[in-house]
C-alpha cells in the first residue's frame, strides 16, 4: 500500500519532469518561433514620394499566418497566405497602399502626404503549432524637404589670436526646421559656442516652411596653417542633409597682408564664391 502511494507520488514527479523538460526542449528548439525580426525604411521621405517599408522575419519550422501593418494604432495593410486574395488593404484617408508592390515582406506606399508621419508597425504572427506574434515599430517622418542650403554671415573674415568669431547660419527652408550644426575645422561646435537664436517661417513651393538659426561664438586660438575652416550643416533626420563652408584667414602683419593682398587672384574670391553662401 505505502509502496504504491510512493511510486505513485514518484510517477507523478517524474510526469512533472518530463512535461518541464518537454517545455523547455520545445522552447529552445521546435517552438522557437519568430526571431530575428527587424523592420526597414527612410527615416524621412519627402512629401508626394513613395516609401517602400521593409519588415524581415525568421519563422523556424512554423508557417506563416498573418503579417500586419499599422500605421499608429490603426492596420493599413495585412498579408495572410492561406487566403485569396493574399492581400487586404484596409481604408485610412491619405494611406494609399500599392498592393503590385506590397507581399509578405514589404509593403509600399504611394504619394505619402506629411500627415502621414507617424509610427509603423510590423506585426507577424505564425501560424501552429506556436501562434507566435512579434511587432517592430520604426518612425516615419514624412517632410517638406529644405530648398537650397544654409546660410552663413560671419562678423568678419580675418582674424588673430584672441579674438572673438561671431556668426550666424540659417537653415535652408524646410518642414519640419532642419537641424543645424557648426563645425571648426572638422570639430563639431557643442552647446557652449553655439546657440540658437530665433525660428522663422517662409512659403516655399507652396507650402509653409521653416528656417531656423544659430549663431556660433568662439574665442579665436587654433589656425590650421594660418587658416579656420568653418562648416555650417542643416540636417533633417540625417536623411536630407546640406552645407555651407568657408575658410577664415589669420590676420598677417602688414608685410605679409600686403603680399597676401598682391597673390589674391579674382580667381580666389571666385572659388570662395562658389563654395560658401557669404555675403
Ligand atoms: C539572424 O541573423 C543573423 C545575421 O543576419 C544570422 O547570422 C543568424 O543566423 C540569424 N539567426 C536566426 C535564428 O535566423
Ligand atoms: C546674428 O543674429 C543676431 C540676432 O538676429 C543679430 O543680432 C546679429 O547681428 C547677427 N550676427 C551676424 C554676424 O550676422
Ligand atoms: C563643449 O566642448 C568643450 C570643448 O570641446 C568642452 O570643454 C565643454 O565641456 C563642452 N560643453 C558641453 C556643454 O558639452
Ligand atoms: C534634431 O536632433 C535631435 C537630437 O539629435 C533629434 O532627436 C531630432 O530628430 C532631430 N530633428 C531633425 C528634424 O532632424
Amino acid at each position: 500500500m505505502r509502496m504504491c502511494s510512493l511510486n505513485k507520488i514518484a510517477n507523478l514527479i517524474k510526469n512533472y519532469i518530463f512535461a518541464t523538460c518537454c517545455v523547455t526542449l520545445l522552447s529552445t528548439s521546435k517552438c522557437q518561433g519568430i526571431s530575428n525580426m527587424s523592420i526597414t525604411m527612410p527615416a524621412a521621405v519627402a512629401s508626394g514620394e513613395s516609401v517602400k517599408m521593409t519588415c524581415t522575419y525568421n519563422l523556424g519550422t512554423d508557417p506563416l499566418y498573418t503579417v500586419k501593418w499599422y500605421k499608429g494604432s490603426k492596420e493599413f495593410f495585412r498579408y495572410v497566405p492561406k487566403e485569396l486574395p493574399h492581400t487586404r488593404v484596409f481604408p485610412w484617408p491619405g494611406i494609399n497602399v500599392d498592393v503590385s508592390q506590397s507581399g509578405p515582406n514589404q509593403v509600399v506606399l504611394r504619394d505619402v502626404q506629411r500627415y502621414l508621419s507617424d509610427k509603423y508597425r510590423c506585426e507577424v504572427s505564425a501560424d501552429a503549432p506556436s501562434f507566435h506574434t512579434k511587432i517592430v515599430s520604426a518612425w516615419l517622418h514624412v517632410v517638406y524637404p529644405p530648398i537650397g542650403r544654409p546660410i552663413l554671415s560671419l562678423e568678419k573674415r580675418h582674424y588673430t589670436i584672441g579674438d572673438k568669431l561671431k556668426g550666424n547660419c540659417t537653415s535652408p527652408p524646410s518642414s519640419p526646421p532642419s537641424n543645424v550644426t557648426w563645425y571648426l575645422n572638422d570639430k563639431w561646435m557643442n552647446s557652449s559656442f553655439a546657440r540658437s537664436l530665433d525660428d522663422d517661417y517662409e512659403i516655399g513651393r507652396g507650402h509653409k516652411m521653416r528656417t531656423t538659426t544659430v549663431g556660433l561664438e568662439l574665442e579665436v586660438n587654433s589656425f590650421r596653417v594660418g587658416k579656420m575652416r568653418i562648416r555650417c550643416v542643416a540636417d533633417l533626420y540625417g536623411v536630407f542633409r546640406t552645407s555651407t563652408e568657408t575658410i577664415l584667414d589669420e590676420e598677417k602683419p602688414r608685410l605679409a597682408s600686403i603680399l597676401s593682398t598682391f597673390s589674391s587672384s579674382p580667381n580666389d574670391d571666385e572659388v570662395l564664391d562658389e563654395k560658401c553662401s557669404v555675403k
